[in-house]
């Protein structure tokens, strides 16, 4: 489903953010990337959703080479990817419920429907009592549930989250890893970027390794490197 072909990024000459990526995720996976600051975790995030492009190599998602995708096409694969950012990045002049709801409005979605997905992905983070508040107004980790609902409000088929702990305290953690799996459980494929080893422990998966660009190691959970 997510396929890469000999990826290769760098953002400056005789640097190599990414080199030589070779790597295959399944559908329905559930998958760690981790590696220290600077290793290409966030650029590998940033090449499936097309925010940057290779330098060389190819990338298929659901088959498709997304270097080819006409603008329409596009469109189409970035609405079927749900993105975590590290910082939220959620609206204060807006309640819970209209940030979780934007991406649906962008869409241009019915009223019906859009209070419909909202109301779920509120029950699945666990924030109904939460939905007229505005972000400000709720603490670190309930923001950080809002920005996962908008992120899998408009039903993506893909996960992508990067460092969605980064800021919480193991407890808080471990209830948004939680939610990350039940996400999955639904047939999500979802793609964590973690410096977490506890909850990597905690949270058994398939751990990609990045070090220094390269990819170093493929470890299903518990088991042998590849
Ligand atoms: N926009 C950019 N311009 C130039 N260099 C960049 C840019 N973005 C990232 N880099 C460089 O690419 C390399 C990989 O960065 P990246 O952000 O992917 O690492 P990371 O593994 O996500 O790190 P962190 O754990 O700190 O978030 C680093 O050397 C970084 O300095
Ligand atoms: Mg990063």
């Amino acid at each position: 489903m997510i396929e890469f072909y000999h990826v290769h990024k760098q953002y400056v000459k005789s640097q190599f953010a990414l080199n030589d990526i070779n790597v295959t995720i399944e559908k329905g996976e559930f998958i760690f990337l981790t590696g220290a600051s600077g290793a290409g975790k966030s650029t590998l995030m940033k090449l499936i959703f097309k925010e940057e492009l290779p330098s060389k190599g190819q990338i298929l998602v659901d088959s498709q080479n997304i270097n080819l995708l006409p603008g329409k096409q596009l469109h189409k694969l970035r609405r079927s990817l749900g993105i975590v950012f590290q910082d939220f990045k959620l609206l204060d002049n807006r309640t819970v419920a209209e940030n979780i709801a934007i991406p649906l409005l962008v869409q241009g979605e019915k009223k019906t429907y859009v209070e419909k997905r909202v109301g779920e992905a509120l029950a699945l983070v666990g924030l109904t009592h939460r939905r007229n508040y505005i972000p400000s107004h709720i603490s670190g980790g309930e923001q950080q549930r809002v920005a996962i609902a908008r992120a899998i409000v408009g039903s993506p088929k893909i996960l992508l989250a990067d460092e969605p702990t980064g800021n919480l305290d193991t407890e808080l953690s471990v209830e948004v890893f939680r939610i990350f799996e039940r996400i999955n459980a639904n047939g999500i494929t979802v793609l964590i970027a973690t410096h977490d080893h506890h909850l990597m422990k905690l949270f058994p998966r398939r751990t990609l390794r990045l070090d220094k660009g390269k990819l170093v190691s493929d470890r299903k959970s518990g088991g042998e490197s590849f």
